[in-house]
């Protein structure tokens, strides 16, 4: 079996997998270049070739144990009928939804197929070209977390907008929380179909909502979507990534049903060994910022990650995404320190 599918599995393994969050991406020369070939990042996301390629790139040039597709949370809410564009320098913007007569323009989670089908085909174009010990791993963004930028119509620090509606018309947060539920369901149905062996629920807003809010919109609809997920294919592994959740992590594998919990670099690795890891799968959580510095401190605590979280099933990877300011031989040093007594 592979190795990421191993450790999902529940298996303590010597040397733990390791891939890397937008492990495709600007910090790459050759992504840079194929993005320009491709005109933009969205135009790049929808061309099943290119996508395959960047997709493929960080596996040739490091030989991480998985990939992940290329593609974005916010191809979902697109699907859906809203307009999305990504300014340069800034990030997304997307029309936004605000009302009922918003909710009543979006489109059903079946009619999403047509507008993602060439993201389908990136999948299916993966399953065959990835060598056979890459497991590869499909996704899609949390109910939550897509809300808030159909919500708001852009990324936004404090996620203020969705906070607004979810409080002033709960009936109409609802409903879009549920229509993104159920086209999330649809479209990782069809990821997994075309070929996905892993797939993760990214909720990287989940940290804003606390108490209550927490339970009934980040950890209920991703219980939703496991279970149907799994109802529907009985031995796919699920990863869910309750970003900055902190207490909210504790309990988030049997709450859910998620094979394994990913998490940022908020918690130590130690508490994680001590809180999380005896119920399953973790994935993380090197800070980012090691990608940039590199050094001595980059060694000293990749060893420390992978040796507090050696006496149970580990995912090596970064609390976040990697940053486009990132040295590409940090990277080896990482995979280099990781794999050195192999
Ligand atoms: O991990 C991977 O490499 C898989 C592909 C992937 C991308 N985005 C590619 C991408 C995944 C899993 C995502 C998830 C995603 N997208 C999230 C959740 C995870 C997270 O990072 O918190 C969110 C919130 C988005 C929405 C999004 N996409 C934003 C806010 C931005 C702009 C910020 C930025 O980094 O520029 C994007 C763009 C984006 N998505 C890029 C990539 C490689 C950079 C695009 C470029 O080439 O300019």
């Amino acid at each position: 079996m592979k190795k990421l599918m191993r450790s999902l599995a529940g298996e303590t393994l010597p040397v733990p997998p390791i891939w890397m969050m937008r492990q495709a991406g600007r910090y790459l020369p050759e992504y840079r270049a194929t993005r320009a070939e491709a005109g933009d990042f969205l135009s790049l996301c929808y061309n099943s070739d290119l996508a395959t390629e960047v997709t493929l790139q960080p596996i040739r040039r490091y030989g991480f144990d998985a990939a992940i597709l290329f593609a974005d949370i916010l191809l979902v809410p697109q699907a859906l009928g809203a307009d999305l564009w990504f300014v340069t320098g800034e990030g997304p913007r997307l029309s936004t939804i605000t009302d009922a007569e918003g909710m009543a323009k979006l489109k059903g989670p079946d009619d999403i197929h047509e507008h993602l089908a060439p993201i389908y085909q990136t999948v299916r174009n993966l399953a065959s070209a990835l060598p056979s010990e890459t497991a590869l791993i499909g996704f899609a963004g949390a109910p939550w977390t897509v809300a808030t930028y159909m919500i708001a119509g852009r990324g936004t620090p404090d996620q203020a907008p969705a906070h607004a509606l979810k409080d002033g018309n709960r009936p109409v947060f609802e409903a879009l929380l549920d229509r993104i539920t159920a086209a999330t369901i649809e479209y990782l149905d069809m990821q997994v179909q075309a070929g996905a062996e892993v797939v993760k629920i990214f909720d990287s807003w989940a940290g804003s909502l606390k108490g209550d809010d927490f339970q009934r919109y980040a950890l209920e609809p991703a219980k939703q979507i496991i279970a149907e997920l799994k109802r529907r294919h009985p031995t796919l592994p699920i990863i869910a990534f309750p970003r900055e959740a902190g207490q909210g992590y504790v309990g988030f594998h049997a709450a859910t049903g998620a094979d394994c919990v990913a998490v940022d670099d908020s918690v130590s690795a130690e508490w994680v060994a001590e809180h999380l890891q005896p119920h399953g799968c973790v994935q993380g959580n090197l800070k980012s910022s090691h990608m940039v510095t590199g050094g001595a401190d980059l060694v000293s605590e990749v060893r420390r990650i992978r040796d507090a979280l050696s006496k149970g099933p580990h995912i090596f990877n970064l609390g976040h995404g990697i940053t486009p300011d990132a040295d590409p031989e940090n990277v080896a040093l990482m995979i280099e320190t990781l794999r050195e007594h192999a």
